[in-house]
């Protein structure tokens, strides 16, 4: 018998051990797919919220209610108003509730703010986004639905663990053991704004004032109880003056607090042997696969050729994203018939034109489309032999995640989440998935190339055996989803 209890005991201390309390968390963004979509963010908006769930925690995401929004409107159910003010300002919060793949989001309407073409970039962005960071806290009051964590992301909710302090907290206990956690996807853009910006706010404090400005990023750097980046190599590169964009002072004064969370990929939705392709394949019949899928899209977009190499380049069309390197090479490749170029995305108009202008030139070795087609790019990738990604700074980047699923080789600078998810191909071990190099220079990103494409023209089975390795790697949600929840969990333990 005794021995029988023993059993029980160290059985259930070993579950203990393992079992994680159920969390209620509040996910805030400016943007999620597959409802507003201007970049990457909006993807972990979508996959990190259902990862969780799976996990077994409750996550609701919350958004501003944008125009392109609007279709789906009789699919939701009205919770109800808030009047919130902002200084002088009244301004009435309405609440949807839509369960989408099984998360429930919440979409904060107010015509004046948000019914218009854009996200972002607007005069009154201030007050649009002050606004949505009231608005987050007055739908738990609302809905008597208190969270353990705020997941706040990016500079568009960077005042929540402000407006959570200082007056919040104070309304009720619910409030007051609640944990705050900010996201970086994107240094870059802070959301900042003239000193007055303060008279939104109900409230005096230095922690959101940045060189004379209001800056809302900052904000959340200050003062939520932990702040991560979506890599481990972004988040010691951000603590230097050169990829801190100003903030690395703040930073650094966190850098206890400052975590990298490597981003994971939703791997259902990109999946070679899902998607629809010319023809569907995996790690044991790629070849095949992949050939198959080069010729049909080659054929379809009329490019000549299929013996070249074919690269592609899918992103927004940023400076972050390097074409400033990749311009004074790329036109001699596609004289010289090096290899066949697709370029999907939109953006800069410098950028833009560049491109079209490539594609004018040598419609029969570039194909150029303008915009996001998310079915068109599934073949890109499949069809693709390489894929370009020579970013300036990248916290994580996902396309080269999708890419080496696809069996489409990156070309990488060896920086942010582009270091810890390619390993550069190693003539010696023949270990890599990829290839890389390390300084923002068009001549270094040429040699990379070069070697990409002599490996593909001498060394088939070399070629063949990174394809495998590349298709072989696997950055699941489930892995990115624990590691947040383990965070979660540290902050509601501390006090
Ligand atoms: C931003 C970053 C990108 C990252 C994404 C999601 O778009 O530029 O590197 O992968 O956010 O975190």
């Amino acid at each position: 018998m005794r021995i029988f209890r023993l059993v029980k005991t160290l059985f259930f201390e070993y579950n203990r051990e393992k079992v994680i309390k159920m969390m209620k968390i509040l996910f805030c963004s400016g943007e999620a797919y597959p409802f507003s979509k201007s970049g990457g963010l909006a993807d972990v908006a979508a996959a990190l919220p259902k990862a969780l769930k799976k996990l077994g925690h409750e996550v609701t995401i919350i958004t501003p209610f944008y125009q392109q929004i609007k279709p789906h409107l009789h699919e939701m159910t009205h919770l109800g108003d808030r009047m919130i003010t902002m200084g002088t300002y009244e301004k009435k919060a309405s609440y949807y509730k839509l369960i989408y793949d099984e998360v429930p989001y919440i979409f904060v309407d107010n015509d004046d703010f948000y019914n218009r073409k854009r996200y972002y970039g607007y005069e009154d962005d201030a007050m649009r986004f002050t606004f949505f960071n009231f608005a987050i806290f007055e739908y738990m009051i609302l809905t008597d639905h208190y969270v353990d964590i705020v997941h706040a992301n990016d500079w568009q909710t960077g005042l929540t663990p402000f407006f959570l302090d200082v007056k919040y907290r104070a309304i009720n206990p619910s409030f007051q053991k609640m944990k705050t956690l900010l996201s970086i996807h994107n240094l870059e853009k802070q959301g900042s704004y003239p000193l007055d910006t303060e008279k939104l706010f109900n409230n005096k404090n230095f922690t959101y004032i940045h060189m004379d400005r209001v800056n809302f990023l900052k904000c959340g750097i200050m003062r939520a109880n932990a702040v991560n980046t979506v890599s481990e190599n972004y988040r010691n590169e951000i603590l230097t003056r050169f990829y801190g964009f100003t903030l690395d002072g703040p930073l650094k004064a966190r850098q206890h607090d400052l975590y990298g969370i490597l981003n994971g990929l939703d791997q259902d939705h990109h999946d070679p042997m899902k998607a629809s392709l010319y023809a569907n394949y995996g790690e044991s019949n790629f070849i095949e696969g992949k050939k198959v899928n080069k010729e049909k899209l080659m054929d379809e977009l009329k490019l000549e050729d299929k013996e070249l190499p074919l690269l592609s380049f899918i992103h927004r069309f940023a400076r972050q994203k390097g074409i400033d390197i990749l311009m004074p090479v790329l036109e001699d490749y596609i004289k010289d018939q090096k290899f066949n170029f697709i370029v999907l995305g939109y953006g800069d108009a410098l950028y833009e034109q560049f491109f079209a202008e490539m594609q004018k030139k040598y419609p029969n070795h570039v194909y150029y489309e303008n915009g996001f087609n998310d079915e068109l790019s599934q073949k890109v990738y499949a069809a693709s032999d390489l894929f370009m990604l020579p970013s300036l700074f990248e916290p994580c980047g996902l396309n080269q995640m999708i890419a080496m699923r696809y069996g489409a080789l990156p070309i990488v600078r060896e920086t942010g989440g582009l270091k810890d998810t390619v390993t550069p191909y190693n003539k010696f071990t023949g270990v890599g998935v990829g290839f890389a190099f390390k300084n923002y220079d068009a001549e270094e990103l040429k040699q990379s190339i070069d070697e990409a494409l002599l490996l593909y023209k001498e060394d088939r089975e070399a070629w063949e055996n990174l394809i495998h390795q590349a298709m072989h790697v696997n950055h699941s949600l489930s892995k990115m989803a624990k590691k947040y929840v383990e965070l979660y969990q540290k902050l509601l333990n501390e006090n």
